[in-house]
């Protein structure tokens, strides 16, 4: 596989614990926003954590992280389209990766928001024509991410209607240390995945703790 991920929006907590991991992992790593400025500061401000693996990190627009073979989308729910939408000639035929959950917060908690497109991960699909769209890394803990001194414990399920996408996205799962990437399905399964992290953030908020999800029985 490819050894360079873009992330959209990797500025926010995913983006830079995601970024943290990868680098880890030998791989290179463009940190996108939409001020590349702020994404300078930021990966400046992973060099320390990161030591001889930081050269591996830069900060850039976020059109420049769609130069990367592989991209990962790592902005809130209502930044998807906003982000995507001047992108999309960059992202045709690149494999693009939702982390996106519609979430909402009221006084009852998290909850999952009705996308008129099915999901996050369906909306991307309508967004970036020619792009081949997979789901994943939707209940992998930021905050553990970053604590690169413990190994992640974690499955991530990856869901695509590109059989192809979908391996590459399993394999970019599994550099993180910890992580086993799972093929789901296709992306129709999206919606009740990127809900699951309604319910898990309310475990965290309950327990205490950053959650993850393992499944059992499942061939490894
Ligand atoms: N946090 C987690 O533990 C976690 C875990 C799994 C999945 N996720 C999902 O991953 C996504 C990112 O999570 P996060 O916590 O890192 O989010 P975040 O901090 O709210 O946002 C990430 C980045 O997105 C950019 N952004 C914010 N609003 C935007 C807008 N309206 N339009 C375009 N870009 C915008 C910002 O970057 P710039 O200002 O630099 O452009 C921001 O730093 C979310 O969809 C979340 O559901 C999060």
């Amino acid at each position: 596989m490819g050894d360079e991920v873009g992330i959209i929006g990797g500025t926010g907590p995913l983006g830079r614990g995601l970024a943290l991991r990868f680098a880890k992992a030998r791989m290179s790593v463009r940190i996108g926003s939409r001020d590349p400025e702020r994404a300078r500061e930021i990966v400046a401000g992973l060099a320390d954590r990161l030591g001889e693996d930081a050269a591996r990190v830069v900060g850039v627009g976020n059109a420049d992280a769609t130069e990367a073979e592989m991209v990962v989308v790592a902005v809130p729910f209502e930044g998807l389209r906003p982000a995507l939408e001047p992108l999309a000639d960059r992202l045709r035929d690149r494999i693009v990766v939702s982390a996106v959950n519609p979430l909402a917060f009221d006084g009852d908690g998290p909850y999952s928001l009705v996308v008129p497109e099915g999901s996050a991960a369906e909306l991307c699909v309508a967004l970036l024509p020619g792009a081949r769209v997979a789901a994943a890394f939707h209940s992998l803990s930021a905050r553990q991410l970053g604590r690169l001194d413990e190994p992640m414990d974690d499955d991530v399920l990856v869901l695509s209607d590109d059989e192809d996408a979908m391996a590459r996205t399993v394999e970019l799962a599994a550099r993180i240390d910890g992580v086993d990437g799972l093929a789901a399905g296709p992306l129709r399964l999206a919606a009740p995945l990127e809900g699951l992290t309604a319910a898990l953030i309310a475990v965290n908020q309950r327990n205490r703790c950053h959650a993850g999800v393992r499944l059992t029985r499942v061939p490894r």
